[in-house]
C-alpha cells in the first residue's frame, strides 16, 4: 500500500472536519465531491452557497451533506471578531476592524479553527502562501514545544536506497526565509516528530551544510552547527546529527570516510536544509532530476493543522491535502 493510501485509510477512520475557504473555487468543488464519495472527511465550504451550489452541479460534484458558510452573514460573526479583536488588540485591532477582516474567507476559516467549529483548514488554490499562513501564524499560533512553523515535504524517490527505502523528509522548504540557529533547531525537532508520526519512521535527522563535521568554517556552518547542537540538548532522546553534507547524510561509503562516529550519517531519512532557498530548490531538485513523488508543502508546528496549496494545484491534490490535514489533526502534528 503506498503513502497516500495509508493516509487516505487513517483519515476514513477517524472523520475530522476541515473547512475550506476557497469553497467557490472550481478545483476546490471537484476535490470536496470526491472527498465527499470517499468519506476521507467532513467539509465546510465557505461562500455564497447559491453559487457554490450551482457551480458543483456544472462540475458535477456531489456535495450533498457538505456544510457551507458564508463568511459575509454567518450568525458566528459577531462572535468571531470579538474573540479575534480580544486576540490582537495589543497589535493595534479595533472591533469593528475586526468585524471587517473576519468577513475575509481565510480569516473567518482561521477563526472557525480557533474557536474548535472545525479541525483543520486547508487554502491556497487561489492564494499565495502568505496570505494563507499570515491568518495562522497571527490567531492559531504555534503548538506547545514548537517555536515556529515550517514545510515540509514527504519525498518519495523511486528505486532508491537512501532514507527509508527512497521515502525521506524534508524540511523547511516553504515557510522561513532565514531561520536562526534556534529556529532551526526547533525545525529539526519537530520535523523528527512528524517523521514518526506521520510516516511512521524512526527518524535519523541530518542537519544539512557544506561542511561535514568541521571539514570547513564560515558563518553560515556555525548556524547549523550551533543548531544542531540546541537541538541535541533539548532532545537528547532523538538522533540529530551535524553539520554534514548530504553525501555524508545518505551514502554509508561517504559516512564511513566523513562522519565515521555518527548515528545519522549514512543513513539519515530526515533532511533539514540550513534556510529556505536551499529547502525549496533542493526538494524541486530530487522531484524533477529523481521524479520523486513530493508531498507537501505540509506545515507543521501549528497548534492546529492548517495547510496550504500550491496555486497550481490539481483537485486530486486537495484531496490529498486535505487527507494529511485530517490525519495531522487526529495525531495533533
Ligand atoms: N512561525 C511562527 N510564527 C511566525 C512565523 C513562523 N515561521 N513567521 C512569522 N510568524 C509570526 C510573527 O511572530 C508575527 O506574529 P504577531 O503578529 O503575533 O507578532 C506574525 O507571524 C506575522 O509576522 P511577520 O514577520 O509580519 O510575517 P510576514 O507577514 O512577514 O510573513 C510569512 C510570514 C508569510 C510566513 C513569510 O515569512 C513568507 O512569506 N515566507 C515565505 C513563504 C514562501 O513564499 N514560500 C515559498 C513558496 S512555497 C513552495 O514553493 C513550496
Amino acid at each position: 500500500m503506498g503513502f497516500m493510501e495509508k493516509i487516505w485509510d487513517i483519515a476514513k477512520a477517524d472523520l475530522q472536519t476541515i473547512v475550506l475557504p476557497e469553497g467557490e473555487e472550481e478545483r476546490t468543488l471537484i476535490a470536496s465531491g470526491e472527498i465527499n464519495e470517499k468519506s476521507l472527511a467532513k467539509l465546510v465550504l465557505l461562500g455564497n452557497e447559491g453559487i457554490i451550489k450551482s457551480k458543483a452541479k456544472q462540475l458535477g460534484a456531489n456535495i450533498e451533506g457538505i456544510e457551507i458558510v458564508n463568511p459575509e452573514t454567518a450568525p458566528k460573526l459577531e462572535e468571531y471578531a470579538d474573540e479575534l479583536y480580544r486576540m490582537r488588540k495589543h497589535k493595534g485591532m479595533t472591533f469593528e476592524k475586526a468585524l471587517k477582516v473576519v468577513k475575509d474567507p481565510l480569516y473567518f476559516g482561521t477563526m472557525m479553527l480557533q474557536m474548535g467549529d472545525v479541525d483543520g483548514m486547508v487554502s491556497g488554490a487561489i492564494h499565495t502562501t502568505g496570505d494563507l499562513l499570515r491568518p495562522g501564524l497571527q490567531i492559531v499560533k504555534t503548538a506547545p514545544g514548537s517555536s515556529i512553523v515550517s514545510g515540509f515535504f514527504v519525498m518519495m524517490v523511486p528505486n532508491c536506497e537512501y532514507g527509508e527505502n527512497g521515502l525521506l523528509v524534508f524540511a523547511d522548504c516553504a515557510v522561513n526565509p532565514n531561520p536562526t540557529a534556534e529556529q532551526l533547531a526547533s525545525i529539526a525537532v519537530t520535523t523528527a516528530e512528524t517523521a514518526k508520526k506521520l510516516c511512521g519512521i524512526d527518524p535519523r535527522v541530518a542537519m544539512l551544510s557544506f561542511s561535514t563535521m568541521g571539514s570547513a568554517d564560515h558563518e553560515l556552518v556555525e548556524k547549523v552547527r550551533k543548531a544542531t547542537e540546541i537541538a541535541k540538548k533539548f532532545r537528547p532522546d532523538l538522533k540529530i546529527d551535524g553539520e554534514m553534507q548530504l553525501d555524508a547524510a545518505i551514502d554509508p561509503s561517504v559516512a564511513a570516510l566523513k562522519a565515521p562516529n555518527s548515528n545519522v550519517a549514512g543513513k539519515a531519512n530526515v533532511l533539514v536544509f540550513p534556510d529556505l532557498q536551499t529547502g525549496n530548490i533542493g526538494y524541486k531538485l530530487v522531484q524533477r532530476f529523481a521524479k520523486a513523488e513530493a508531498i507537501g508543502p505540509v506545515c507543521q508546528g501549528f497548534s492546529k493543522a492548517i495547510n496550504d496549496l500550491s496555486r497550481g494545484c490539481s483537485a486530486n491534490d486537495i484531496v490529498n491535502v486535505v487527507a494529511i490535514t485530517a490525519v495531522q489533526a487526529q495525531k495533533g502534528i
